[in-house]
């Protein structure tokens, strides 16, 4: 199987030097990525930047803001089989990029946002598309949440997890299938990337 799995946080810069972004460490799209290549599936890796050493075999595809890496999942859709958005992807996006640093001054400043595409629910609105798995970080209603996630982005498969997973080498995930059923699992990110890749596999070879 050919996945094309996202990775880190995306950065929304204001200026040349500072940008907006979040704590995803990229351990989790890492680790899938990982997983996938040792069960001897193709890899194709969207990351943001992280601090992580890549996957040697993985074909990589550095990205740095949310519109590029809707323009590299948009670009690899029709090739794989599987899409994970495990990115954090930035919600929001500064209207104006300032091509020089921006000078403090001592009025309030505010920054005007636009919202970026959601990567994951434009490919789910697609006609043809490979099986899509989701992640849905939530610090409240977590199960519900997530579930309206799964349904509401067309998901195949959702991933939840609560804000603690950022950074850590361990993780608590809930995961649901199609069948709405709730599958609890406490382990190392590695250990669940493996999982979530098995699973995958068995979804799409019933398919
Ligand atoms: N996602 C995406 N494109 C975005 C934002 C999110 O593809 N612009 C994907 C993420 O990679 C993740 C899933 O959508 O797999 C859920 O992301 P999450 O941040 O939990 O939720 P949002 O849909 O962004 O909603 P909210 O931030 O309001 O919870």
């Amino acid at each position: 199987m050919h996945f094309l799995i996202t990775a880190g946080g995306t950065r929304e810069y204001l200026d040349p030097v500072r940008f907006l972004s979040n704590a995803s460490s990229g351990k989790m799209g890492y680790a899938l990525a990982r997983a996938a290549l040792r069960m001897g599936h193709e890899v194709t890796l969207i990351t943001a930047p992280t601090y992580l050493r890549p996957p040697k075999r993985a074909r990589l595809i550095p990205v740095v803001s949310a519109a590029d890496m809707f323009r590299e999942v948009r670009n690899h859709l029709k090739t794989c089989d599987c899409l994970i958005m495990a990115a954090a992807v930035a919600d929001y996006t500064p209207v104006k990029v300032s091509q020089t640093k921006i000078k403090k001054s001592r009025r309030i400043m505010a920054i005007r946002l636009t919202s970026t595409t959601d990567i994951l629910a434009w490919a789910g609105r697609q006609k043809r598309h490979p099986f899509l798995v989701g992640f849905a970080l939530e610090d409240k209603h977590l199960l519900a949440r997530a579930q309206e996630k799964r349904i509401n982005k067309n998901l195949d498969l959702i991933v939840a997890n609560t804000t603690a997973a950022l950074q850590a080498d361990d993780s608590i995930v809930w995961i649901q299938g199609a069948d709405g059923n709730w599958d609890l699992m406490r382990a190392s990110k590695e250990a669940i990337a493996r999982s979530i890749i098995r699973r995958v596999t068995q979804s799409v070879r019933s398919l």
